[in-house]
């Protein structure tokens, strides 16, 4: 028996959680919901023939084939979507950033929890084979003394790309390089080597003279366990290349490009070091010039793995509370780009986060 999933928001990443639902053994789509109909119509009738179509909430939310609601609306919504999902008694995946504060963050996850419903948050890049070794490998201390975590995404994002919704221009709708599209590799960053203790970041807008957003974000983070993190992202850089995210410590290194790791070296070597070395696919492509070229596998890990997690009666696997502090490192770096100075955590008044 596969559980019944609800996709939120027929929009451009949409096809991506449908095709995963289509390939997924444990989950089917079983209705979309967007406030344009059309979309919904469109996304049901490439993925799932038999799916309803709704272009209201509530209609979506009152569907007892619906058990868990996938929220795939732009950044700002996602968290009356998530609360109303709990109180009618469905679980929530939402889309990244699961919201544009950490009150309502916290708000999605009190709902959810006293709901007893779950709540995890599609950062998929957590999924992926080389980054799970690396966790592995820090939590069993092989890296030795952690050194440095470094990001870098240098992405491309055409004009039309940011002009095909209001929302992807608007700062308070969610928009911008940090929140938006570095937030999956700011999140790595925490999972790995969090708990950060401050951040001081510089914005630009590089190659978007019409949007009045930054497109490029230089931060530097450091860890309470001494480790210093840096994350160089940006959306300006034809074509783009895959993402590197790299973690160094006195007794090894480590290195994921795209999806494939590329250097796996520790001064003790273990026998199942050389098929570690090998895992990941090069040649996947991971979103570097297109928000659309991206493989639906992560997404369907995130999904299969919610499944596993309502039947067995645990956590997903990338609970809501996990990626708050992503959250408030990418708040703190908009709050330390427009002070000029580094910020610390925790972050305080987070509303003066977005004052002008
Ligand atoms: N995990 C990833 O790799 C990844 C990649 C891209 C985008 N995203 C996230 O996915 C989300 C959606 O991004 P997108 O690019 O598809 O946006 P989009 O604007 O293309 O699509 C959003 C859709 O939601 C619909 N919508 C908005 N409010 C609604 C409401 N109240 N009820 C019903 N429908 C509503 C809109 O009509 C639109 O069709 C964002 O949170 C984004 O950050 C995640």
């Amino acid at each position: 028996m596969t559980t019944g999933f609800g996709i939120l928001g027929a929009g451009m990443i949409s096809s991506l959680h449908a095709d995963a639902l289509k390939n997924s053994p444990k989950a089917r789509l079983v209705a979309v919901c967007d406030r344009v109909r059309e979309r919904a119509e469109k996304l049901v009738r490439e993925y799932a023939p038999e799916a309803k179509v709704y272009s209201d909430l509530d209609a979506l939310l009152a569907d007892p084939a619906v058990e868990v609601v996938s929220v795939v609306t732009p950044n700002a919504l996602h968290t009356d979507a998530v609360v109303a999902a709990a109180a009618a008694g469905k679980h929530v995946l939402c889309e990244k950033p699961p919201a544009m504060s950490l009150a309502d963050t916290d708000r999605m996850i009190d709902a959810c929890r006293q709901a007893h419903r779950k709540l995890g948050v599609f950062v998929q890049c957590r999924l992926r084979e080389p980054i799970r070794q690396m966790k592995r490998a820090l939590d069993e201390g092989r890296f030795g003394r952690l050194l440095r975590v470094d990001a870098a995404m240098k992405w491309y994002r055409s004009a039309d790309y940011y002009r095909s919704d209001a929302w992807r221009s608007d700062r308070r709708s969610g928009a911008g390089v940090t929140i938006q599209h570095a937030f999956h590799y700011i999140d790595l960053l925490s999972y790995l080597a969090g708990p950060a203790e401050s951040v001081h970041a510089r914005m630009a807008n590089l190659g978007h003279p019409d949007i009045p957003i930054e497109d490029t974000v230089d931060a530097m983070i450091e860890f309470a366990n001494g480790a210093i993190g840096s994350v160089a992202a940006s959306t300006a850089l034809w074509p783009g290349t895959d993402v590197r995210i790299e973690v160094f410590g006195d007794e090894g290194t480590a290195i994921m490009q795209g999806t494939a790791m590329a250097v796996w070296k520790f001064r003790e070597e273990r026998p199942e070091d050389e098929s570690i070395r090998r895992c990941g696919d090069a040649a996947v492509a991971t979103a570097a010039g297109s928000a659309t070229a991206l493989p639906s596998v992560d997404h369907q890990m995130v999904i299969d793995d919610c499944v596993d997690a309502i039947q067995c009666g645990r956590e997903p696997a990338i609970p809501c509370h996990s990626v708050r502090p992503a959250l408030e490192i990418a708040l703190a770096m908009y709050r330390s780009a427009r002070l000029g100075e580094p910020v610390r955590l925790p972050l305080v008044d987070e509303n003066r986060v977005w004052e002008d």
